[in-house]
C-alpha cells in the first residue's frame, strides 16, 4: 500500500511520537491538548500539500470515497460497516465523557484572607493593651478560642484535627501578625460564615461570635491573642 495516504497516516504517527515520547526525554512533556494542536496543524498541512493538484486530490480523496461509497467490496465491507458502528460510538462516548458530572472536588483556591467588608475598615482597639485587657482577653480566649486556636496560640487545640481549612496558627508569622486589629475584630465578630465569596468554599469552622461576645470581648481577646502568641498587630504607620 503507498500513497498519500499512508505517506500522510506515517507523518502523523511520526510526529506524535516525536511529541509524545522523544520530545520530553530531553525537555518537559507537552500537555496533551498541545500535542493534539500540532497533530491537527500537521494534518492540515499535509492534506493542503497532498491535494495542491487534480492528480493529487484523487490521489487522495479517491480512495475514501471508494471506501465510503462502497465500490470497493469484500473485506472492505466488513471494514466500512465496522466504521459505521465505532464511529458513533466514538462520537458519544467523547460526548459522554466531557459532559458527565465528575466527583472530583472543583480547583477551587480559598483567599485566606480576602477583603474585610467597609464598615471594619480602619476601626482602632479602644482598649489599651496594659497587664489588666491582656489578662482578662487570655481569659476569653481560653474559655472560647483555645479548644480550637490551642492554649498555646499555636493552632493545635484538642478540637482542631477535626477541620480543614485548620484553626488559624496565631504564632505563625502568616496569620495574626501580618492583619491589623480591626481585620480581627471582623473576622472574630463574623466568623466563618461571614467571609465573602472568595473565602468560601463554605468550609472554614471559625464561629461567629458577635452574639456570644461583646464588642468590648472581642477587642480585649484580640489584645490577649496577640499577647499570647508573641506577635503584634500591623500597624498603618509600618505601612508608610
Ligand atoms: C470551632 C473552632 C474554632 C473556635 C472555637 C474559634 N475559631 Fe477562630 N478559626 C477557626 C478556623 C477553622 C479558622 C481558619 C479559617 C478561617 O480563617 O475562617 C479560624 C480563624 C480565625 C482567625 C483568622 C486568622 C487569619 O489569619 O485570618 C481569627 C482572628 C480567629 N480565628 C480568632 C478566634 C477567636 C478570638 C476565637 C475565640 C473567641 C476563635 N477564633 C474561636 C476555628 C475556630
Amino acid at each position: 500500500m503507498k500513497g498519500p495516504l499512508v505517506s500522510t497516516a506515517i507523518l502523523l504517527v511520526g510526529v506524535y511520537i516525536f511529541l509524545a515520547f522523544l520530545l520530553p526525554l530531553v525537555t518537559a512533556p507537552l500537555p496533551a491538548s498541545l500535542i493534539y494542536l500540532y497533530l491537527a496543524i500537521t494534518l492540515s498541512g499535509a492534506m493542503i500539500y497532498q491535494t495542491m493538484s487534480a492528480g493529487g486530490l484523487e490521489a487522495f480523496m479517491g480512495p475514501i470515497y471508494r471506501f465510503l461509497s462502497g465500490e470497493i467490496d469484500g473485506p472492505a465491507k466488513m471494514a466500512r460497516l465496522a466504521l459505521l458502528v465505532v464511529f458513533p460510538l466514538l462520537v458519544g462516548w467523547q460526548t459522554y465523557t466531557k459532559l458527565a458530572p465528575s466527583d472530583l472536588p472543583p480547583a477551587e483556591n480559598r483567599t485566606i484572607h480576602p477583603a474585610p467588608p467597609g464598615e471594619f475598615v480602619g476601626l482602632a482597639n479602644p482598649y489599651p493593651a496594659n497587664e489588666q485587657n491582656i489578662q482578662e482577653g487570655k481569659g476569653i480566649y481560653a474559655a472560647n478560642c483555645s479548644p480550637c486556636h490551642g492554649p498555646n496560640f499555636d493552632g493545635k487545640g484538642s478540637a482542631a484535627p477535626g477541620f480543614n481549612p485548620p484553626p488559624a496558627n496565631f504564632a505563625d508569622p502568616g496569620t495574626i501578625a501580618q492583619l491589623q486589629e480591626s481585620y480581627l475584630f471582623w473576622r472574630i465578630k463574623k466568623g466563618g460564615v461571614g467571609l465573602p465569596i472568595e473565602g468560601m468554599p463554605w468550609k472554614s469552622a471559625m464561629p461567629r461570635w458577635e452574639h456570644e461576645l461583646t464588642d468590648e470581648k472581642i477587642w480585649k481577646v484580640i489584645i490577649g491573642e496577640y499577647d499570647g502568641a508573641g506577635q503584634s498587630p500591623r500597624t498603618w504607620e509600618e505601612e508608610e
